[in-house]
């Protein structure tokens, strides 16, 4: 379809103007995520009662753009302080290699979830039940923003993605679409299955942490950090699923929550060789220039997941100091 050299496909300039100045952590502001949510959500499923153009109204893509260029803008400045994500090293003539073996260190190296051992030991039946609220903003829609880069890559790298894809939706199985899994463990608990919801009481960081997967996904010249995405998050998803699994065991909870977690220890185990070495290591195999991409996209998931996880456990441990004492209780009562 294009003339154009190889070269002239992927602009690399890096936004520098703030289209949104009076917002100063867009990655933590949740006016700021919820609006751009909302926007994305035009392109998945839409909202009951608004016309379906909508999707391509040219007015909200210009505002759609303005609020991307700031998220762009605040997640290169995060991952650049954090130093995640150092430029390639290079440790011979194979940039798929370097790419492979940087995504491995950074995965390992982020190390055991708050959050998840939070859930594993000390959470109440409620705070578990909050966690899942949190993150059905995500996983009542997993998998879904991943699929948008299938049409933009090929080779061994689509294939992979797809055999990923395929096992995220089920592997032929309706019944275990992970999604719908998800669903079905909140229906356990007696909480809704409709993602709004959850949208009143999400976090801007949790807000950020999805819409982060979309800003990649939709935008082709991103797919590259889409596929490190995707990778630092299947990399980083089983341990902490196993640790979740206990903590539902621990509480005793429904059987359908169990399953969506044990499915999640053994499934992400086999999705992070995929994505790291099947998906990442064959994109820049195809296209060395992807590599810095792929590394970016990577350092973000692990950036913003942490502000994310961060968040939670800061609202949790401000709720448990303002909860009185079980002594003080009874002296109120009495
Ligand atoms: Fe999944
Ligand atoms: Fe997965």
């Amino acid at each position: 379809m294009r003339a154009l050299e190889p070269d002239d496909r992927r602009p690399r300039a890096v936004p520098e103007a703030r289209a949104f100045g009076d917002v100063d952590e867009p990655l933590r502001d949740r006016d700021f995520q919820l609006a751009l949510w909302i926007l994305y959500e035009l392109h998945y499923r839409g909202f009951d009662g608004v016309d379906p153009h909508a999707e391509w109204d040219p007015l909200l893509l210009v505002s759609r753009a303005g609020l991307e260029r700031t998220m762009e803008h605040a997640l290169r400045e995060l991952v650049a302080s954090a130093g995640t994500a150092d430029p390639v090293e290079k440790t011979g003539d194979n940039p798929a290699d370097d790419v492979v073996l940087a995504l491995t260190r950074m995965t390992v190296a982020d190390g055991p979830s708050t959050v998840s051992g939070f859930l594993q030991r000390r959470a109440t039946r409620t705070e578990f039940c909050q966690y899942l609220g949190e993150r059905a903003i995500y996983h009542l829609r997993e998998s879904d923003p991943q699929s948008f880069v299938l049409p933009r890559i090929d080779g061994p790298a689509k294939v992979a993605l797809a055999e990923l894809q395929y096992d995220e939706y089920g592997g032929g199985r309706p019944e275990r679409l992970h999604a719908t899994m998800f669903a079905r463990a909140l229906e356990s608990l007696d909480m809704p299955t409709d993602l709004a919801s959850y949208l009143p009481d999400v976090s801007g960081e949790t807000l950020a942490s999805v819409n982060v997967m979309s800003l990649f996904a939709l935008n082709r010249r991103l797919h590259g950090a889409a596929m490190g995405h995707l990778a630092a998050f299947e990399a980083t998803s089983s341990l902490p699923c196993g640790r979740i699994a206990r903590g539902a065991r621990r509480l005793k909870l429904p059987e359908s929550v169990l399953d969506y977690y044990d499915e999640h220890v053994e499934a992400d185990a086999v999705h992070e060789q995929l994505a790291i070495r099947s998906i990442c290591g064959n994109l820049v195999a195809a296209d060395p220039g992807l590599a810095d991409d792929v590394l970016f996209g990577a350092a973000t998931c692990l950036e913003v997941d942490g502000m994310a996880g961060e968040a939670l456990m800061r609202r949790w441990l401000d709720e448990r100091e303002r909860r009185p004492e079980p002594a003080k209780r009874s002296r109120a009562a009495g």
